[in-house]
Formats: C-alpha cells, sequence, structure tokens
C-alpha cells in the first residue's frame, strides 16, 4: 500500500512540471484507514507546499492518519523562504505517521525534518518508491548536490558520425520516432541550449511539440542576437546571455548563469562545437545519440578534439542503455562521475 499511495504522490508532483523551478516537484497523499482523505501537490514557484494543500483538501480529521511525500518535509525558515515549514503543520494535525520517498538533498537540511518529525512521536519511514522520486527530481537534486544545473547532451547522427553534410545541411539525418523521443527530453528540461552557428544556420523553434509539454526556456549564448532578431527563439522568452565574441565563455561561467536564472537543468542539442566544450569540460550528465542507418561522408563529426590519445582514456559511461526503434539506434550513456543520475 505505501508504494501505491507514493506512486500517487509522485503524479501528483508532475502537475507542477515546468512551474516550480527553482524548487521540487512534490506531491503528498493523506491516507486514513486505507483511503486518500487528501490531496496536494506543490503547483508553481510560490505556492504553498504539497503537504499543506493536501491537509487543506482533507474530506475528514487528518489526525491519527498516514501522510505520504516524495520528499521529505521542510522543517526550518530560513530569509527567503516563501512557505511556513511543513513539519510544523504535520504536527500539528496530529498526523500519525509520514512515509517520505527522497531525503531532501540540500545538505544544509538534510535529514533535519524526518529528526523534527520523530521527535514529536510520528512514525517515519523513507526510501519508499526512491528511485521514481529522485527521477522526478534530477534537476532539482544536481543543482544542490553539484551546485550546477542537470545537463543533458544529444545530437543526431549518422552511421558514419556526420551531424551534418559538408554544406552544413541536418535535416534531417534520423526519423520522425527519434524526434518525437527527443521531444519528451525537451519536456523534462527547464531549459534548452544550443550553439550560436546552430542558431543561425537552422533558426529552430526549440520549443516542444509532438503532444508532450511543456516548452523549455531557450538560451541564447550570444550578444550579437538580441531581442529585435528575427530568429524564431526569440519569440520564446528567451534567456540571453550576452557573452563576448571573441572567446566561448567556459562551460562552468554558462551554467552558472543558467542556474542563477532558477533553472535547474539544461538540455543540449548541438551543434559539434558546444557538444565538445561540454565533453572537454567534463560538466555534463547524460548523453542522448541517435544514430540513423545513413551514411554521408565528408561532413560535420558530431564530436570535435577532445585531446584523447589512446582509447583507453575514451569516455565511458557509468550506465548504458539502447534501444532501436526502426532501424535506428538509441543510445543513452549516463556520466561516471554524476550522482544520482536516474532520469528517464
Ligand atoms: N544533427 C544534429 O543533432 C545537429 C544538432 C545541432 C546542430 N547541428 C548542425 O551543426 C552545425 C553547427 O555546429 P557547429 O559546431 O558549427 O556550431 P555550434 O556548436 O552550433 O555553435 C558554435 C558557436 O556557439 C558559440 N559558443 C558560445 N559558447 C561556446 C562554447 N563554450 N563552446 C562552443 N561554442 C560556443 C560560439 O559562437 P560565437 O563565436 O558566435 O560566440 C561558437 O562559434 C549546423 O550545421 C547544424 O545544422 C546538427
Amino acid at each position: 500500500m505505501d508504494k501505491k499511495f507514493m506512486l500517487r504522490a509522485v503524479d501528483l508532483a508532475l502537475n507542477g512540471k515546468g512551474k516550480v523551478s527553482p524548487n521540487p516537484l512534490v506531491g503528498s497523499v493523506i491516507v486514513k484507514n486505507g483511503s486518500i482523505i487528501g490531496e496536494g501537490f506543490h503547483g508553481f514557484y510560490g505556492d504553498s507546499h504539497a503537504e499543506i494543500n493536501a491537509l487543506n483538501s482533507c474530506t475528514e480529521s487528518p489526525k491519527g492518519g498516514t501522510l505520504y511525500c516524495n520528499l521529505e518535509p521542510c522543517s526550518t525558515s530560513y530569509p527567503g523562504k516563501i512557505n511556513p515549514p511543513c513539519c510544523e503543520a504535520i504536527i500539528k494535525a496530529e498526523i500519525k505517521r509520514v512515509v517520505i520517498g527522497q531525503i531532501d538533498p540540500n545538505p544544509m537540511v538534510s535529514g533535519a525534518g524526518i529528526n523534527i518529525l520523530k521527535a514529536a512521536g510520528i512514525g517515519v519511514i523513507t526510501g519508499i518508491e526512491l528511485e521514481e522520486c529522485l527521477k522526478l527530481n534530477t534537476g532539482f537534486n544536481c543543482v544542490m548536490l553539484n551546485n550546477r544545473p542537470f545537463v543533458h547532451l544529444k545530437w543526431a547522427q549518422t552511421l558514419d558520425g556526420r551531424i551534418a553534410s559538408k554544406n552544413g545541411e541536418s535535416k534531417w539525418i534520423t526519423n520522425l520516432d527519434c524526434r518525437i523521443d527527443s521531444h519528451l527530453h525537451r519536456s523534462n528540461s527547464d531549459s534548452i541550449l544550443v550553439g550560436t552557428k546552430t542558431l543561425i544556420n537552422d533558426n529552430p523553434t526549440l520549443t516542444t511539440r509532438y503532444g508532450f509539454a511543456p516548452s523549455p526556456r531557450p538560451i541564447i549564448l550570444s550578444k550579437e542576437i538580441t531581442g529585435t532578431s528575427n530568429l524564431e527563439v526569440c519569440k520564446n522568452n528567451p534567456l540571453y546571455l550576452n557573452y563576448s565574441h571573441n572567446t566561448n565563455p567556459p562551460i562552468s561561467k554558462i551554467l552558472e548563469d543558467i542556474k542563477k536564472e532558477g533553472l535547474n537543468s539544461v538540455f543540449v542539442e548541438g551543434g559539434a562545437s558546444l557538444i565538445t566544450s561540454f565533453l572537454n569540460s567534463n560538466l555534463w550528465d547524460r548523453i542522448t545519440v541517435y544514430t540513423a542507418p545513413r551514411i554521408l561522408g565528408e561532413g560535420l563529426n558530431s564530436v570535435g578534439d577532445l585531446n584523447i590519445l589512446h582509447p583507453d582514456s575514451s569516455i565511458t559511461f557509468s550506465r548504458t542503455e539502447i534501444r532501436i526503434i526502426d532501424n535506428h539506434i538509441i543510445f543513452n550513456g549516463w556520466n561516471k562521475g554524476s550522482f544520482l543520475c536516474l532520469q528517464d
């Protein structure tokens, strides 16, 4: 039963997708005598927390009930924090048992909520449907533990590793199924980034389509591109980072600036120069590569120089997955150095 109610909390949390960052997605369920009597989720940044919304929605007194939450309830107030601590409200409501998916990854408060609840005589268990709870908040977890957004790199290539023909044409290298799959990833990311050459050459919209939502916020790296530009991406409230044209900004600086905007994750869709910079920085968490059954010969390589001199030193992964759809290979790999790398 605990698993079932936790999965319901995870489902509820998804209602905040695209609206709560930099906060995590959180859902909560209150159960009494085996039935749900209250449900809530954190709906947007600044909204009350899921536990409070669940308590307020109860159809009968929550006294003696069990509260389920995918993330450890918050315990402290600090300057800038909008909502009062949820633990206080849970204790006041005389909840008897609290079931938690993931312990708060924020090192400043991790475990503090659990201690407060236990000190008040409430039974607490953790780790229920942990994998689902971790996947829900990949970006938030990454920011809390790595102090930077979750970075998902993606490109589409031919069998001989080309992402564009020698005259720069890249539409389309892979089939519709691959493009649909990549739109799911777009919808799971707070922001989306492409290199300036891709932005100018291809003029992509970078929106989420094929039935997925929401669209991530586009990021523009060049100060040459302003709000008056005719580029499609400028219609979608892009984040202009205004770096100088002379040298490429370090990836660490780009990620710092994305985080400052409250964006917990970034989906990087090429081109080769930008992808190569990310790989060289080792500031990435996941790679998705779509490979089509085509050969282009001369063209643009998917990845440039990584200064690797021996196959033993090449980039390998902590975990890999391969799917084949209509003879296209969909590869996913996770960085060995990336913690909590779970993501759908
Ligand atoms: N098949 C695919 O999946 C796919 C995906 C995307 C693109 N493409 C193709 O790839 C081609 C463009 O790729 P590209 O390698 O020539 O260029 P790119 O990676 O799209 O853009 C590179 C430019 O981005 C800017 N930039 C800012 N910070 C950077 C950093 N830290 N590292 C690298 N670049 C940074 C620089 O522009 P400034 O010097 O102006 O600041 C740089 O010249 C196009 O033909 C496009 O169609 C294919």
